[in-house]
């Protein structure tokens, strides 16, 4: 049978080569300086790890409610409610998800038709425009170059009677970049006065540097700017976030969304019908996540930030990643490359970094990782500090 002629076309029009070459090159380098992974190289914390096993040997392995298990979202919602301000009954719960991509696939599901426009930052995460197109929608992006900012008065500009989400992500893959207070509570008002959902995926919020960090609700706490901290955006802000980069289990796939009742509740029936629930005995250990005191790790990943700022900012154009653990410099114009060709010559020198092409229509920087061995890190800035004086 001509199975390919049974292939629908949102399957076959979707392009992963770039992202996939990159992988390819990687395998074949023999023990490269890998500056490319998006997870963290830490393992998961010991008492995390003690609840996921232990929800598996007292046979917590069956499935759960849609929204997930009653302890997990109390605990995400005393979480969401400590930074945020929100409060949450039965009507408004949080719901937990196969991940920050599970939990935004919901999202778009639920909201978009066809010819549908959602504005997403240039460069962006490399899933959300294919995500968009999926869905039968048209990704609008937000030229966000040269300081990664996705401000009010760029999206605006974008803005036609068909937008219906705003993408917002703050820390950003892959600049790094966190938008202040102010780029929060503009880009806020701009959705509001024009009736349009703001997605603020948070995927790396836990990943926020010292200078990026504002107060929190909650006195003494400091944390990264959101849209969602401001009076009544519980009822205009979709809050995504996820627990794989923050306690190293990406593969456990573990998210949660929270936001305006009558999505909430179309996509916990969408929810019920794909995904069913996300992994039984991961939430479990989700509890003991959020419970987990994570501090020296982010501390750890700030010194790596700090030394990739230092010694690139000496050779080359780059926005200071105040969050996440990337960092999106420029290649200089100077050496006449694309970023693709820089990467090209990266990759012969045994040092594997990614081409902004694959986060963007420009392809004029590249993205590289701190999420490896301090040794490592440094390895890789020589050779690119090489690279770049020459
Ligand atoms: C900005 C952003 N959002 C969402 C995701 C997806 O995360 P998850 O593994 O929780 O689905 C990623 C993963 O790299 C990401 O960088």
């Amino acid at each position: 049978m001509d199975i390919a002629s049974l292939l629908a076309r949102r399957a076959r029009n979707l392009d992963a080569s770039g992202i996939r070459r990159i992988f390819e090159l990687g395998a074949s380098l023999k023990d490269p300086i890998n500056l490319s992974i998006g997870q963290p190289d830490f393992p998961v914390p010991d008492a995390i790890k003690a609840a996921a096993i232990e929800a598996i040997q007292s046979d917590r392995n069956g499935y759960t409610l849609t929204q997930g298990i009653a302890e997990l979202r109390a605990e995400i919602e005393s979480t969401v409610s400590a930074e945020l301000g929100w409060s949450f009954g039965a009507e408004t719960s949080a719901l937990v998800t196969s991940g920050t991509s599970g939990a935004l696939t919901l999202a778009f599901l639920a909201l978009l038709e066809e010819g549908d426009e959602v504005i997403l930052p240039d460069p962006y995460f490399l899933v959300y425009p294919s995500m968009a197109k999926l869905c039968g929608a048209t990704p609008v992006l937000c030229d966000t170059y040269p300081d990664f900012r996705m401000t009010a008065e760029r999206v605006e500009a974008l803005m036609t009677p068909r937008t219906k989400i705003v993408l917002y992500n703050s820390p950003s893959n892959p600049s790094g970049v966190v938008g202040t207070e102010q780029d929060c509570h503009d880009l806020l008002e701009l959705c509001r006065s024009r009736g349009v959902l703001l997605i603020s995926d948070e995927i790396y919020d836990a990943f926020t540097y010292s200078e990026a960090r504002t107060q929190a609700t909650a006195a003494g706490q400091t944390m990264c700017p959101s849209p969602a901290r401001f009076a009544g955006a519980q009822d205009d802000v979709l809050l995504v976030r996820g627990f794989g980069k923050t306690y190293g289990c990406t593969g456990w796939r573990l998210g949660y969304a929270a936001g305006p009742t009558a999505l909430m509740t179309q996509m916990a029936k969408l929810q019920q019908y794909t995904y069913v629930c996300a992994p039984s005995a991961f939430q479990h250990a989700g509890i003991a996540a959020l419970r987990a005191d994570i501090q020296p790790l982010i501390d750890a990943y700030e010194k790596r930030r700090d030394m990739v700022v230092e010694r690139l900012s000496q050779v080359t154009e780059l926005a200071v990643p105040g969050g996440a653990f990337y960092a999106f410099p420029k290649v200089p114009e100077r050496l006449g490359l694309t970023g693709s060709q820089f990467v090209e010559r990266c990759i012969e020198q045994s040092l594997l970094v990614i081409p902004g092409g694959v986060f963007s229509s420009r392809d004029t920087h590249f993205r590289l990782s701190f999420a490896a061995p301090p040794t490592k890190v440094e390895a890789g800035l020589d050779v690119l500090c090489d690279l770049m004086r020459a």
